[in-house]
This record gives structure tokens, sequence and C-alpha cells, in this order.
């Protein structure tokens, strides 16, 4: 595994996704993602799957300080109270004492940001979560958020693959020291499936999904978190560090994207 070096934290370049797991399946997906080595995992409010990730943690044996656990609030609990009790709500189905990523869902304009960064400081302050971050937020509106926080945005997590490279949002976030999380790195899998991308992957006995995944982690300041409930695709999703793709790969890959 190789970390993303920001804030003075290490975080894990491959998380795990949960989105779309849950009841027995989430539970032992998350247990399996924690055997072959994960040990950053993405969850959310709207998952309705934080009791099974808790369950997974918990069986997994593995001490606190060696996960990285990140969750979101729905973008409908932006007003300081409801914030505050959802925060206590995910921690209790988490059965953790502190969240380390805590991240709004996305934006809600019918809040004020400035009511929901005060909230989210204030969990800061009370040590139920370490950092905080955004998702699915444009550039003005990562400025927004952060303008209205002293406590410093960790990352933004969005949409982010080798047909959605965000070269906008993340020279914004590179020049403001912010990580971008990408999600849907495998464009929902439909990348496992490019041709294109197999015919680099046989240059070094990888496959398509292989050579999507190191696309994005290649990339200074961006981490990935791609989610599968298969054991054999997750162990492929991690072997990604024994190879390098050369720069003239790096922008053939992505020269075709249809999204700037
Ligand atoms: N913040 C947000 O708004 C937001 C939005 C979307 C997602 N996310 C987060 O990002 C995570 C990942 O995104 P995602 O789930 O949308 O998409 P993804 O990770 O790009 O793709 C997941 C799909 O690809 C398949 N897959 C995984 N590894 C594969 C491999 N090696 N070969 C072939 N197929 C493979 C999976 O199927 P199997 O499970 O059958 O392997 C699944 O159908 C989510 O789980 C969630 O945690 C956040």
């Amino acid at each position: 595994m190789e970390f993303e070096s920001i804030h003075g934290e290490q975080i894990p370049k491959i998380g795990f996704g949960t989105w779309n797991l849950n009841g027995e399946e989430c539970v032992r997906a998350v247990g399996s993602a924690f055997e072959l080595g994960y040990r950053h995992i993405d969850t959310a409010e709207m998952y309705t799957n934080e009791q099974q990730v808790g369950e997974a943690i918990k069986s997994s044996g593995l001490e606190r300080g060696e996960i990285f656990l990140a969750t979101k609030v729905l973008s409908s609990n932006l007003r300081q109270n409801a914030i505050l009790e959802a925060c206590d709500r995910s921690l209790r189905k988490l059965k953790l004492d502190f969240i380390d990523l805590y991240l709004i869902h996305s934006p809600n304009s019918r809040v004020p940001i400035e009511e929901t960064m005060q909230a989210l400081n204030t969990l800061v302050e009370q040590g139920k979560v370490r950092m905080i971050g955004v998702s699915n937020f444009s550039i003005q509106q990562q400025a927004a958020a952060q303008a209205n926080s002293d406590a410093k945005l960790l990352t933004n997590q969005v949409i982010f693959h080798s047909q959605y490279p965000q070269r906008e949002l993340l020279k914004y976030c590179r020049e403001n020291d912010v990580m971008i999380t990408s999600y849907s790195p495998l464009a929902r899998g439909r990348l496992a499936m490019h041709k294109g991308l197999q015919a680099i992957g046989d240059r070094y006995g990888k496959n398509a999904a292989q050579i999507a995944l190191r696309w994005v982690v290649q990339q200074p300041q961006v981490v990935t978190i791609p989610k599968s409930s298969n054991r054999a695709r997750q162990r492929e999703n991690i072997e990604i560090f024994d190879f390098e793709l050369t720069d003239e790969e790096m922008t053939e890959i992505s020269k075709n994207s249809r999204f700037s």
C-alpha cells in the first residue's frame, strides 16, 4: 500500500468503498477487505450500512489507530442540530468514539454554509471527528466552505476517473493543500471492460481495472475508494503498486475523456 501525505496524515491511496453493500454482504465484504490489507473505509449515512461497517471493524481485531474511517452526513441534515445528531447516530452505529473523516455528502443551498461549517468545527473541538471535508462540491462551493471553517478541509470527494479527470478541480485542490478522494474510479465497473486500458495492462501483466486505478493513484494528492463485493476483485484493486505507468501512458489514458 502507498500513502498520501497531507496535513501530517498518511492516508492509504486505496480505500474501500461501500455504496450498495448492505446486510451480511457488507459485513463480509468489509471483513475481507481488511484481511487483504485495506485500512481506509468509506461509508455514509445515506448508505444505511454504518451498522454493518461497525460490525466488520469490531470483528477485524485491528487497533482503532490502524483504520481510517470516513463517513458522510446527508445533505438534508446540514442544520446545526441535525448535523450534531447525525454524527452521534453514525458514531453509535459504527461503534466508534470518533470518526477520522466526516464529509458533507453534497451541498445544500437551503442551509447557510457558515452554519454547517460551524457545526463541523464543533464536532472537531469535541473530538468526535478528527478531520472534515466535503463531497460533490464545485470549486466555488469548496472555497466558501473553507472560508467559513477554522479546521482545514482535508478532501473533496468527487467522481474522478480517466474519462472524468477533473483537471480544474485537481489544480485548485493542489494549490490549496486539499486532497481529492476519487469516487467511482472504475466508472461503476465500465472501465474494467475498456479495451484501450486492457492493451496497456498487457504490457504489465495487469487488467483494465488495475490500469484505471493506477491512473488515479499515480497522481499526487489523489486517493481512491473502489468498491467490490468480490474478494478476487478486491485483491486485484489493491495490487497496483508494483508497476508504474509512463507519462505518455498517463496522458494517453485520459486524452479522449468526454468531461474535463
Ligand atoms: N460521495 C459520493 O457522492 C459518492 C458517489 C458514488 C460513490 N461513492 C463512493 O465511492 C465508492 C466507489 O464508487 P462506485 O461504487 O460508484 O464505483 P466503482 O468503484 O467505480 O465501481 C464499482 C463497480 O465495479 C465493479 N468492480 C470492482 N472492482 C472490479 C474489478 N477489479 N473488475 C471488474 N469490476 C469491478 C463492482 O462490482 P463487484 O462488486 O461485483 O466487484 C461494482 O459494480 C462507493 O462505493 C462509495 O463508497 C461516493
